[in-house]
Parts: C-alpha cells; structure tokens; sequence
C-alpha cells in the first residue's frame, strides 16, 4: 500500500510519483499528470490512492497548434455571463503557475465557490473548466462534500498545482448531515484558506498532523456554507443563474471541443516552464499593481484573493501573445475587462459576508489560534512559562484561565488580518460571554467579569483572568 504522504514511491526498481503539477525530475521543472510529464520523459505517475476520477487528470503529449487551444481558451469567457467565467479562467492558469508564486512568498491562500440553484448548471461548469487539465465531465468529479475529510486532505495533496472541484454543498435532510457537510466546508476553508492541514485538537490543545492542500479549489453548493464570517471570508463565492449559462450555444460549442482546452495547458505549460526565471521576477509586481488596483477602503481578503486572479489573468494574457493565440490589442482588452469583473466580485464579496455573532466569532479564533499554535494555553501545573510572548492563559480539567487584555488583543489581530474588524469592545464581549453563560468569572462583588488566580509560572502571584469552560476550543 502507498502511503499518500509520500510524493514518489518504487516498486520494480520503477518509481512512480504520487501527485500532479511541477517536480523536478533530473534537474529541470517538468509537470506531472496521471499520464505521465510535460517535460520530462519515460516519467511514472501513480494518482490511484487518490480513487478512480484522478486518473482523469491525464493531459495530451504535446500541442500541434499552441494559437488555436489559445482561441479556445478564450472562447471559454463566452460560455456564460463574464462575471463567471472570468474568474474560473483565472483559477486554472493562476493554479498552474503555483510552484512560482510559492517561490516568490504569493500564497493561493483561498477557495472559489460557486453556489446557484439546482440545476443551474454549477457542475457543467465546474466540469468545463476542469477540462483544462484533463477528461472530465459531470458525472466523474475528483472530490465532493461527501468525502471523509482525510479523504478530502488526501486529494487536495494529491491535486498539486491543478484545480480541484468540490462538489455538490446541498441543503441537509437531517441534523447529523447538517453538521457533517458543514464541517467539510469549514474544513475546506481552514484548509485552503491557511495553506494549512484540517485542524486536529489534541488533549494538550495542539495541533496534529499537518499537510497542506496544494492547488486551489473550486466548491459548488446551492447555498453558502454556514461557516462564520472568518470560513467565508476565505472564499470568493460566485452566483450561477441559469440564464447566465449559453447553454445551447457557446457552452455545447466549447464542450464539443473541450480536448483543446488541455492542450492549451500543454502550451501553457511549456511556456512556463520556458519562461521560469523571468516570471520569478516580475510576478511580485504584477501583483503589487493588481492589489492596488482593488478597492482599497476595504481590507479584506477577498480583494488579496481577486488580485491573486487578476495575476491569473495576466498570465493568461501575456501567454496567449506569446504564443500567437491572441492580438496583442485583444490581450490587453480581455486583461482590461476580466480586471474589473474581478474587483467587482471582490466588492461583492466583502458586502455579503454574512455576520456572526460576536461570542461565536471569539471562540472561531481561540480555536483556531490555539490550533495554529499561535497562542499558547499551558497547564496549570506547568512551571515555566514559554517565551516566545504567545502566552494567554493556563487551563486546568474544567476550565481556560486567561489574560483578558492579551486574549481579546489575540482575537482582534486574527481578525483584522482577515480585513475584519472585531465587532465589540472587550468589556462588551465578556458581557455577553457571561449572558450566554460561557463565562465563570463575574465577580458581582468588584463588579469585575475577572476573578483573581495564581499560577506556577507566573511566580504564583494572582492574576485577574476570565474563566471560559475548556469545552469551547473543541469544536
Ligand atoms: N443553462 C442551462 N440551460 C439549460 N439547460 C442546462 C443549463 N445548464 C445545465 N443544463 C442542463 O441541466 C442539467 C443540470 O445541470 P448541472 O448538473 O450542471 O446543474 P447543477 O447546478 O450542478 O445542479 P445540482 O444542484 O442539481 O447539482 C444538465 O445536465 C444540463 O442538461
Ligand atoms: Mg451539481
């Protein structure tokens, strides 16, 4: 049995590697597919511990005519209403060039999502684009929200450089169902949206095991995940209508000839593995300009993760000159146009963040923060106190002891990293942890939400500290 943690393996004095995108293979950048490499040859690639749709993930050898694969790429844009296809086009060649942007500190750190009604077409267009790396259709995606999620960690590891479709986010039948599909998208946008692995609480509060997903993720859903605003707000979520779609037109012509969308990766690929050492240099500064092209009174992340796809964009543009595909005039308008389309999705976006109630949102973070390791919450036994300046607290069976002033500063930062403010004042806050009895530690006497405790490693002296059940970083 191969372990999927491992990126190559041998058997028969072969080695197969365990993954798709970029590797180097004897010194120089080839991409790999379950077909084999773009590249490099005589290349094995074993993509079966990830289950069958993988070995979709299978591109042409070559492309005879890199300028018309551009054409078709471009007609991809006319399938639907622009405000869609913009971005997905921008996904699958901004996923592409990851190994890049890795390189140069620019993160994919975050997931599209497409939510439209039944049948509105959200899956044929998921499968359309995914036709860029591969054979795929509707009825064969590479993961869903029923998946378990050390199945879904798996594949998001597996799918390196590559899209991923999520598919299918429903409304739930049942309570149990209800939970399980929301943890799968709270998963999903903990995952992508930190580069880092699901988050496993051990007893001691830290985190377990850690991979991290690889590529980027396109979920589709007929409603938004219940996630909070911090989960959401790592996603960009784009609506599907089903007038929006050119069904019996432009969509069935792309479709028909979706073989071509491939090789234009095929293209693609080759001119990036050609062009390597420049992109490295100026990719920064294509970045820089599309972040201040987006709105600025607003830092959210939706405007980094739209200016990560105008990146996506330029890529795009700058290939299909290269590669005779597309006027240079023509190039620059579809930049132009695709630009504003992104920096309206963002808008979007961070108008329709959905608000959380302000006790939920503080404990989201001190999970979340505890998990990362970000802050530290130490036994109340232990002696020492770690040095490093994340120290909030110490806790014992039953409850969290912890610094106000430090804990609520904590919670404050994690959000307006995410270009979210913290809704309340730290006062407010424990008022309304202490009315939905979360908080133990009202002193009605001093007219403090505080109570006075001694700890080994703060040299015993009492500290005024707010007292939360353990039970809420486990979630
Ligand atoms: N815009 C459209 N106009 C007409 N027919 C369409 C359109 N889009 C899709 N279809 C047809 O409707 C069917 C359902 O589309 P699809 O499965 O892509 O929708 P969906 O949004 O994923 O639905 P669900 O929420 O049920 O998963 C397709 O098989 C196709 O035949
Ligand atoms: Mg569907």
């Amino acid at each position: 049995m191969v372990n999927y943690y491992v990126s190559k393996y041998r058997r028969e004095e072969k080695t197969y590697y365990t993954h798709t995108g970029w590797r180097k293979i004897g010194g120089k950048w080839a991409y790999l597919h379950a077909g084999g490499a773009i590249g490099a040859d005589g290349v094995l690639v074993d993509l079966s511990e990830g289950g069958e749709a993988l070995s979709r993930y299978r591109l042409p050898e070559t492309c005879e005519d890199a300028a018309r694969a551009v054409k078709m790429a471009a007609s991809f844009l006319e399938v639907a209403d622009k405000r869609i296809t913009f971005p997905l086009l921008a996904a699958a060649f901004l996923v592409v060039a990851s190994e890049i942007l890795r390189a140069v500190n620019i993160q994919l750190d975050f997931a599209l999502f497409m939510v439209g009604k039944a049948q509105s077409g959200k899956s044929s267009l998921a499968a359309l684009v995914l036709s860029f790396f591969g054979d795929f259709d509707k009825t064969a995606f590479p993961a869903n929200f029923k998946m378990t999620p050390n199945s879904l960690e798996k594949t998001a590891f597996m799918i390196k450089d590559a899209l991923l479709i999520v598919d299918d986010f429903h409304p739930a039948q049942n309570r149990a169902e209800k939970e399980k599909l929301k943890q799968a998208a709270q998963n999903l946008a903990r995952a992508y949206g930190d580069g880092a692995a699901r988050v496993r609480m051990g007893a001691d509060l830290k985190l377990r095991a850690a991979f991290r997903p690889r590529g980027l993720a396109i979920a589709t859903g007929e409603e938004r995940p219940d996630i909070g605003e911090s989960g959401q707000a790592r996603m960009l979520f784009i609506s599907v209508k089903r007038d929006d779609i050119d069904y019996y037109g432009k969509f069935k012509e792309v479709e028909a000839n979706k073989r071509w969308l491939a090789k234009c990766m095929v293209a693609y690929i080759t001119w990036l593995a050609e062009n390597w050492e420049k992109l490295k240099e100026i990719l920064p500064q294509i970045y820089s300009g599309a972040r201040a092209d987006m709105q600025t009174e607003n830092s959210g992340r939706a405007n980094e993760a739209a200016a990560k796809l105008a990146l996506g964009l330029w890529l795009f543009h700058q290939f299909a000159i290269d590669s005779g595909g597309l006027a240079e005039n023509d190039a620059v308008e579809l930049m132009k146009e695709g630009g504003k389309i992104l920096q309206q999705l963002a808008k979007d976006n961070i108008a329709s963040l959905q608000t959380e109630k302000p006790t939920s949102q503080f404990i989201t973070a001190l999970q979340e923060l505890a998990a990362a390791g970000q802050v530290e919450i130490i036994p109340v036994y232990q002696q020492n106190k770690p040095e490093d300046g994340k120290f909030i607290g110490c806790y014992d069976e039953q409850y969290l002891y912890l610094l106000p002033q430090m804990t609520y500063k904590a919670v404050a930062e994690f959000y307006m990293k995410q270009g979210l403010q913290f809704p309340v004042s730290s006062g407010t806050l424990w008022r309304q942890l202490h009315e939905e009895g979360l908080l133990f530690s009202r002193d009605e006497v001093r007219g403090r939400w505080t109570k006075r405790r001694a700890f080994g490693c703060c040299g015993n002296r009492p500290l005024d500290v707010i007292w939360l059940k353990k039970d809420i970083l486990k979630d």
